[in-house]
């Protein structure tokens, strides 16, 4: 169970939006502020785009989660096996049970749509342990920076209750849903190069070009 609530932690959960190869994995390397060393790390990784400790099965994951929490130090572990809906819930009520709000827990997920089984708010009954992620993880230290290629799929709860929204290129309905989240017309966020991006955050959005592709 997730320990210590306190209701003071910032929200600092963080989506990073845009088609493939258009620079979201790079943005979360650049822009999360997840410390280098010494931080809790705690991956969605299928492709295995972050160096990690890495798992196919989750009950190899789930041992070495809990081991790794006993520790009392820094951490990075990754799941990298299938990717659907009922694994992730699986995934977020393992992240659920080391969460502590003494302590950030940085939650790493890459192509949240893959975790998804519809835009619409996610149903408590189904998915209790990934709703309370997004919904009360804050309190307990978790801070989730999530990638997706398809934000028309991800879960409403999660682009309601991201402190930060970084889109970039997308095409139209995927633009359309976001840019009514960012207040930014659905043509500009089309329009953005690799490494381009509106940055969304509690006070206003402003466009970046957070990186120079190589
Ligand atoms: N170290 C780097 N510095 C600058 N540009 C880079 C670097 N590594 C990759 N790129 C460029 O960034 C782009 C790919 O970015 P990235 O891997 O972040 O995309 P992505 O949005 O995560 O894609 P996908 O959804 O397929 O994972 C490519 O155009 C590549 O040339
Ligand atoms: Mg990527």
């Amino acid at each position: 169970m997730a320990v210590n609530e306190n209701t003071r932690l910032p929200n600092k959960h963080s989506l990073y939006l845009a088609k493939s190869g258009y620079g979201k994995t790079q943005t979360l390397r650049r822009r999360s502020g997840i410390p280098e060393r010494g931080a809790r790390v705690v991956l969605w990784d299928n492709n295995k785009d972050h160096e990690a400790h890495r798992f196919n099965r989750l009950s190899d994951f789930f041992r070495a989660l809990a081991a790794a929490n006993r520790s009392g130090k820094g951490f990075r572990i990754a799941y990298t096996g299938e990717a659907a809906p009922h694994l992730f819930e699986l995934w977020a009520q393992g992240v659920w049970s080391i969460l502590d709000g003494n302590r950030l827990t940085y939650c790493l997920i890459e192509e949240y749509s893959d975790c998804c089984r519809g835009p619409g708010i996610l149903d408590y009954s189904k998915e209790k342990y990934h709703r309370r992620l997004w919904t009360q993880g804050r309190k307990y230290g978790g801070v989730i920076h999530t990638t997706s290629q398809r934000p028309q799929l991800i879960s409403k709860d999660s682009l309601g209750n991201a402190g930060e929204i970084w889109a970039g290129r997308m095409d139209t309905s995927a633009a359309e849903r976001v840019g009514k989240e960012i207040d930014t017309p659905w043509r500009e966020i089309m329009a953005c190069n690799v490494g381009e991006f509106f940055h969304k955050t509690e006070k206003e959005t402003q466009k970046e070009q957070v990186f120079t592709p190589i």
